[in-house]
């Protein structure tokens, strides 16, 4: 038996998974996120450890986890949590949407070196620029910090004792020489760090530590192996097959993913794409990140009073796009604009437009943004020809039917089941604690696929171009 721990943005997810990988029992915690300024985004890392914990009694009182041998990990990628000599954190974990270090992101970015060791823009969510914010702003706490953790492997540090980071997350770091697959000390010396701060490396599917007795103990387990595990979309990737260069997932999650796996190191910076690590060695993968997506339609759900599923309930069949348009820059943008202060707009309302209409126009405007993100991927070369449709957003057919006519490419949604980011866990600790190779990392039967409605296509590109003007028109107004 294993388990995968995701923890995701706005909650924990727990699942156990016997030797086939048949879900046996699963179990999800809420998190909250803290927002006290424009552009900040918070989570207490004690948050995490609590709930980790509820997750393993919770599995524990639902099956018999004695036979558990691997624990994976997953988790929202490029936070910055310090802790001090004790390994005590030192202040509330800035989130991947945390944006109010985009200063300091400009400023490394216009150090050649970045771009060149990383293969990314130094993103202002990435973790590099949010610990400079911590050195310029909070002098005190930059001066205590003994390790810096990303998200997952903080939870790692609690469930294990041991600082220990992997591949697919590392890269996110803007610390990383993502062809080597190694810390790079010419980039943590650039930001007044060193190599001792960071924790040790190992692959996603390789183990990282064990759990600790007492936690062991929850589980009635004993020598249970914690695999490095993964990204969250790294791990999503995994739950999902997607290893295999020319294979795509696109995710409706908080954030939106555009993913694509590459069997070699691919860079291109300059498009805004995201070129980083796999969880299993030797691969790698690119994609494109917006920074709202599900975010969106909760942000209209809060604004009209009716939740996302009453929003998007009785849209019907594929209508053609709205001429009301919706650009989802509720906390500015990553691909393809590299712009955090940029924010949302509602274009062209007119009398007729209510709640329904308003719901279509989020759903298109996330669609286009998906599409410059495609384009972006495009601009590398690699060309997307269909993929599978992951994430809570996923549960509407009106959306899927939008983003494959938008992307003008099928979308296949996986039949009712685990294939996220928890199963992607729990298959790094699969491999990790058993010695399997990537091939137990099956892709998922398909539902149903949804295919571009080729009488709409041109319509569709016609909104997008509108959509892709309005922001050039809007950006510095
Ligand atoms: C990826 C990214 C998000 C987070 C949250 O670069 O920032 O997808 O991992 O899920």
């Amino acid at each position: 038996m294993f388990i995968g721990l995701d923890l995701g943005t706005s909650s924990l997810k727990a699942i156990l998974i016997d030797d086939a990988q048949t879900v046996l029992a699963e179990h999800t915690v809420p998190l909250t996120v803290q927002r006290p300024h424009d552009g900040w985004s918070e989570q207490d890392p004690d948050s995490w450890f609590n709930a980790a914990e509820q997750a393993l009694v919770a599995l524990a009182s639902r099956a018999d986890c004695s036979s558990v041998k691997g624990v994976g990990l997953s988790g929202h990628m490029h936070g910055a949590t310090l802790f001090d000599a004790n390994d005590e954190p030192l202040r509330p974990c800035m989130l991947w949407n945390d944006t109010r270090s985009h200063v300091e992101a400009g400023e490394m970015d216009e150090n050649p070196l970045f771009r060149a060791t990383t293969g990314n823009i130094v993103f202002p969510g990435f973790t590099a620029p949010k610990v400079e914010w911590v050195r310029r702003n909070e002098p005190a706490v930059f001066d205590r910090i003994a390790k810096i953790l990303l998200p997952k492997d903080a939870l790692r540090l609690f469930l294990t004792g041991e600082h220990v980071s992997e591949m697919s997350d590392a890269a996110g770091t803007a610390w990383f020489d993502t062809a080597a697959r190694d810390w790079s000390d010419p980039l943590l010396s650039a930001c007044n760090l060193d190599r001792s701060q960071m924790p040790h490396l190992v692959e996603g599917s390789a183990p990282s530590g064990t759990l600790r007795p007492e936690l062991a103990a929850i589980l009635g387990a004993q020598n249970v192996i914690v695999a490095g595990g993964a990204g969250d979309n790294a791990a999503a990737a995994i739950g999902a097959g997607v290893i295999k260069d020319g294979t795509a997932f696109l995710s409706l999650g908080t954030s939106g993913v555009l993913f694509a796996a590459n069997d070699a190191y691919r860079p291109d910076p300059a498009s805004a794409v995201h070129s980083f690590c796999h969880a299993v060695s030797d691969t790698w993968h690119q994609m494109g990140v917006i920074l709202a997506a599900t975010d969106a339609l909760e942000w209209l759900s809060r604004l009209t009073g009716q939740s996302a599923q009453a929003l998007t309930q009785d849209l019907g069949s594929l209508k053609p796009p709205s001429q009301t348009l919706f650009l989802p820059y509720l906390g500015g943008e990553r691909t393809p604009h590299n712009n955090a202060q940029v924010r949302g707009q509602f274009l062209h309302l007119d009398h007729a437009t209510d709640a329904q209409a308003a719901t279509r126009a989020v759903l298109e405007g996330v669609a286009f943004a998906f599409a410059d993100c495609r384009d972006a991927l495009a601009s590398t070369g690699t060309r997307i020809q269909g993929a599978l449709a992951l994430g809570g957003g996923a549960r509407s057919e009106y959306w899927l039917q939008v983003l494959a006519t938008a992307l003008d490419f099928p979308l296949h949604l996986p039949k009712g089941g685990e294939f996220g980011a928890a199963m992607g866990a729990a298959r790094l600790g699969m491999m990790a604690a058993t010695g399997a190779d990537q091939s137990i990392a099956t892709p998922p039967e398909i539902a149903r696929s949804f295919e571009p409605d080729q009488a709409l296509t041109q319509a569709f590109s016609d909104s997008h171009g509108r959509y892709r003007a309005a922001y050039q028109t809007l950006k510095n107004l």
